[in-house]
């Protein structure tokens, strides 16, 4: 399946969220990075629970090792996530501290990581998943403490330590929620229109075989219309949404998706060049897929098989520039 791989055969940075513990161990994932993929994200280990064991040190031993795996194979790193609700350590989720205590804790842990990776790390995820999927802000932990103004702050601090790194509002839903969808829209609108320091948007897209391509095109085209860089950020697509116990991978199920593959990287590709940060799969093969093991259920949502081979998925991501 595929002829060259697919960082020579796509027009804009295809990228994949890595394990860490596969990329140090499994000569066969590794290599396959190494030969597939001009972009990488830490699946895990830039979260703030692996960053930060206590409130005063930091262990950048794994993030290290993940970024200069990537300058030393020639990567561009896309940073995740300076600030999320989830993968907190505990000990920020039991932080008794005042409101000025937890802008500290903000603003000093971003200001640390991403002055720590000036000039390695090309771009951030810097507020994750903010929003409901009805559209209202998600009572996390930061609103609770910090009110929503944390966000366009969240922003600043990322700015202030790296004046060159792309700023980016990651979330999920803009495919399956049209209301989610506009309120994303309106947040980073209205960030832009306050003069908040945003570059990007980024789709997660952890999608299904199922989805229409009517949705999938909005959540895209929309997010273009922000004008802002657009980042198909975490793309995997479920063949078992209905979590069927039994199913098996059939020749049909993966032609289903690979269609699916090949109608949004055509889609992306058709949104103007400058707009297009490019499309990062969640995770590498459907071996180490966080689908199957999250949601307790056989799935096969990535574009190579658990022995790293092509799937016609990757035909299909193929496909969509041709
Ligand atoms: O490493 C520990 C292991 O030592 C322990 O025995 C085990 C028992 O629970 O947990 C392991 O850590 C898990 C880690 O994945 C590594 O496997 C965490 O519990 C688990 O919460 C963590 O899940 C990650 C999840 O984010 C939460 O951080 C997934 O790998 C990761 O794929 C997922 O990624 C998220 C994005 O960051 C944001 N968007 C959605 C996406 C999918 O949920």
């Amino acid at each position: 399946i595929g002829d060259g791989t697919l960082k020579e055969k796509l027009p804009f940075p295809i990228g994949a969220a890595l394990n860490i513990g596969l990329l140090k161990n499994n000569s066969n994932y590794r290599n396959l990075v190494i030969k597939e993929f001009n972009s990488v994200t830490a699946e895990n280990v830039m979260k703030m629970n692996a960053l930060r064991p206590s409130a005063t040190t930091y262990n950048f031993t794994d993030a290290d090792y993940l970024v200069d795996f990537a300058k030393a194979n020639g990567k561009r790193v896309h940073g995740h996530t300076l600030n999320w609700y989830k993968s907190l350590p505990d000990w920020v989720n039991n932080f008794n501290g005042t409101t000025a205590d937890w802008e500290n804790l903000l603003k000093t842990h971003i200001e640390t990581v991403v002055g720590r990776y000036k000039g390695k790390v090309t771009s951030w995820d810097v507020v994750n998943e903010a929003l409901e999927d009805d559209g209202t802000y998600r009572n996390s932990i930061w609103v609770q403490k910090l009110g929503v103004g944390y966000i366009e702050r969240a922003f600043q601090y990322a700015r202030n330590a790296d004046p060159d790194a792309l700023l980016f509002y990651n979330d999920y839903g803009h495919e399956y929620s049209a209301t989610k969808r506009a309120a994303i829209v309106k947040l980073v609108t209205d960030l832009k229109a306050k003069g908040v320091p945003i570059n990007g948007i980024g789709l997660q897209m952890h999608t299904r075989y199922n989805q229409t391509d009517a949705n999938l095109a909005a959540a895209i085209n929309t997010a273009v219309a922000t004008g802002l860089r657009v980042h198909i950020s975490e793309l995997d697509i479920a063949l078992n949404p209905d979590n069927n116990q039994s199913l098996t991978y059939t020749t049909a199920l993966g032609e289903l998706q690979a269609a699916k593959y090949k109608f949004i990287v055509k889609t992306f590709n058709a949104i103007p060049r400058e707009q297009q940060f490019g499309i990062t799969t969640w995770n590498v093969t459907d071996a180490d897929s966080w689908i199957p093991s999250n949601y307790n259920r056989p799935d096969w949502p990535m574009p190579f098989n658990n022995l790293y081979q092509r799937k016609a998925a990757y035909q299909g991501i193929l496909d969509g520039v041709k």
